[in-house]
């Protein structure tokens, strides 16, 4: 479970302080699915980054199943079971993607088991597990790789940036069952199927929580806000 505590993040912008997240109090708990949705620049990665440690909020509180996290370091919080996907995965010439799954999972994988991560995210993994994890592979490749790398790291607090850019990646049926029991899963997202899939979905506006709910509920005040943004721009 992670809960934020009155998050603030601002920048130096010449003379003056640019904030970008403002006062963010909210509580991903475990065995659920948050999505964080909202505009382009409301300030969903720099909150997944201050989750993960990448960035040190400017206030505010972080706890990781209740423990202070705020001052921990990315490797800290690794070591602890925080999990992050880049939103632009990292490739690696030279090195096979058996090879990353062993090295993600920490243990020398059978082949089948390597196989297993592979299919979970829709991938036929007899065809990809001696191949490089390079350029080759086509960015919809690279985005399931990446997926399925993070899942093999057995995280118990899974933060994903938009891991479909650029592909509807949870229309794939074979993408059911990655969500697995009693882990903390935070994805940002924009993508409907996501959205539904996901038990909770929180809504950010220019950093500020715009909504926050189950995601039944907050589909549908979406769509009529998004409605409403439409009409009136
Ligand atoms: N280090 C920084 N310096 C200046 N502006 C930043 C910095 N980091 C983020 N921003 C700005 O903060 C806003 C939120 O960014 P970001 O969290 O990446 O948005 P999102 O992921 O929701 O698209 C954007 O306007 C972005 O340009
Ligand atoms: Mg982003």
């Amino acid at each position: 479970m992670i809960e934020l505590k009155n998050i603030c993040y601002s920048v130096k912008d010449g003379e003056k302080d640019k904030v970008i997240l403002d006062n963010i109090s909210c509580t991903f708990s475990n065995d659920c699915v948050t999505a964080i949705t909202g505009q382009n620049g409301s300030g969903k990665s720099t909150l997944t980054k201050i989750i993960m440690g990448i960035i040190t909020p400017t206030s505010g509180k972080i706890f990781f199943n209740n423990i202070d996290i705020t001052n921990m370091s990315i490797d800290e919080r690794a070591r602890m079971g925080l999990t992050y996907a880049f939103q632009q995965p990292i490739t690696f010439r030279g090195i096979t993607i058996k090879e990353l799954i062993d090295i993600a999972s920490n243990e020398d994988n059978s082949i089948s088991k390597a196989c297993e991560y592979l299919s979970k995210v829709g991938i036929c993994a007899k065809d990809y597990i001696n191949r490089e994890f390079d350029k080759t592979l086509s960015g919809g490749e690279q985005k399931r790789i990446e997926l399925a790398l993070t899942l093999a790291k057995k995280g118990k607090c899974i933060i994903f940036d938009e891991p479909e850019a650029g592909i509807d990646l949870w229309s794939f049926e074979r993408l059911n069952n990655i969500f697995e029991k009693n882990i903390c899963y935070i994805v940002v997202s924009h993508q409907t199927r996501l959205l539904e899939r996901a038990n909770k979905v929180l809504v950010l506006e220019k950093g500020k929580v715009k909504m926050y709910g189950d995601s039944s509920k907050i589909i549908k005040n979406l769509s009529s806000y998004q409605c409403k943004r439409i009409t009136e721009a």
